[in-house]
């Protein structure tokens, strides 16, 4: 039995977050629910929009699906986070969004991003299929920019070689649990020779370890053109930061759009599921949320902890759905809404 943390979020979460509950259950993984709520309701009943149970939660669990969380607009966003243990008190953090602020304490440093056609999805291309590996923890998001005067401004790029070193035999490590074959290293080593040249001597020195995977090295303005020339002979892509979050959006793009891109953030020993999409505030409460991200993003999960049959099954049954027209959200063109499609998927499982 796997404890999992799950936060429904706000928006469309809970219609989402539940969506993937029933069919995570129909497919016969043995997993044990704790709901822990973060954001502005539980700063409503506990002061802290992440509060110190969330956190006792995730320290038994370890494993975390959340729906997407309300982010309020305006410069000056700060987190009231409360961290169990005697001095439990609660401190006021810095951080852009709540999705950031979690990743950040919860130190989950590779981002990873599938990125696979599924039949009638609207997109220009038809058999994708990759892997993306992003460093979620260094390069020009560290923050460390100063304007030098009204007119100038500069930003760090920080690489280091253990950050590269981590990410990169996950990576490797995880090509060779799910079975693909070729990863590429995005860089701009011929521009920035030591900063992304650490970074690629690194990865390819990882790489060295693993024989069995093939290893290629594009510059990252080249690996940009040649996605969207032929993505189907990409397998797996190696992208610090900046470059992976653009990287990310282009190839979800590929697919059919931030709507259907599901998303993990792992760490050490501690890793987290979540849909890429927001909260979706114009649909919310409606039935007219797409559960497909929310529901690929706990595919991912059970992949993780080593659930693969109930992985592969939830996937079969979500491309016969599709496939077979059975129910289509209206974001990609169909009438169903957001139970109509879970109930679709729940009976082929049943049926499979
Ligand atoms: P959004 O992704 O919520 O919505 C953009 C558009 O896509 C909307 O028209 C929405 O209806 C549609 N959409 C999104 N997900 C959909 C789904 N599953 N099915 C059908 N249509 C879908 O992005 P937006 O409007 O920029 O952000 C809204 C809120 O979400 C903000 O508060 C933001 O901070 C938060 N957000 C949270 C994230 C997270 O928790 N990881 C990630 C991105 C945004």
């Amino acid at each position: 039995m796997h404890r999992v943390t799950l936060i429904p979020g706000d928006g469309i979460g809970p219609e989402v977050t539940g969506a993937a509950r029933v069919i995570l259950e129909a497919s016969g993984a043995q997993l044990d629910f704790e709901i822990a709520v973060i954001g502005q309701e539980a700063e409503r009943t506990t002061g802290s929009q992440m509060p110190a149970e969330v956190f006792e939660s995730i320290e038994r669990t370890r494993l975390v699906l959340k729906g997407p969380t309300y982010t309020p607009f305006g410069g000056n966003f700060r987190v009231k986070v409360q961290r169990p243990g005697p001095d439990a008190s609660i401190e006021e953090r810095s951080y852009p969004s709540l999705a950031i602020a979690l990743r950040k304490e919860l130190g989950l440093y590779v981002n990873l991003r599938p990125i696979k056609s599924y039949p009638n999805v609207p997109s220009r291309y038809r058999n994708v299929d990759l892997v993306i590996f992003r460093e979620n923890s260094e390069d020009l998001y560290v923050g460390n920019e100063r304007m030098i005067d009204a007119d100038t401004a500069e930003g760090i790029k920080r690489i280091t070689r253990g950050a590269t070193e981590r990410v990169s035999r996950f990576a490797f490590d995880y090509m060779r649990k799910v079975g693909r074959r070729k990863i590429t290293i995005g860089h701009k080593a011929n521009v920035m020779k030591m900063t992304d040249g650490l970074w690629l001597k690194t990865a390819q020195d990882v790489a060295q370890g693993y024989p069995d995977v093939v290893v290629d090295a594009r510059v990252i303005d080249a690996l940009c053109m040649e996605l969207v020339i032929k993505p189907e002979t990409f397998d797996g892509l190696l992208l610090t930061n900046l470059y992976g979050d653009i990287v990310s959006d282009l190839c979800a793009g590929l697919v059919g759009g931030l709507g259907v891109a599901p998303g993990a953030n792992i760490g050490a020993d501690c890793a987290m599921f979540e849909a890429v999409h927001g909260t979706a505030p114009d649909i919310a409460g409606k039935d007219m949320a797409n559960p497909m991200a929310m529901i690929l993003s706990s595919v991912l999960m059970l992949r993780y902890i080593g659930e693969g049959d109930a992985a592969d099954r939830i996937d079969a049954a979500l491309s016969q759905v599709l496939g077979e027209k059975l129910a289509i959200t209206r974001d990609l063109g169909g009438s169903a809404g957001t139970k109509a499609f879970t109930q679709a998927i729940v009976e082929k499982l049943k049926s499979n």
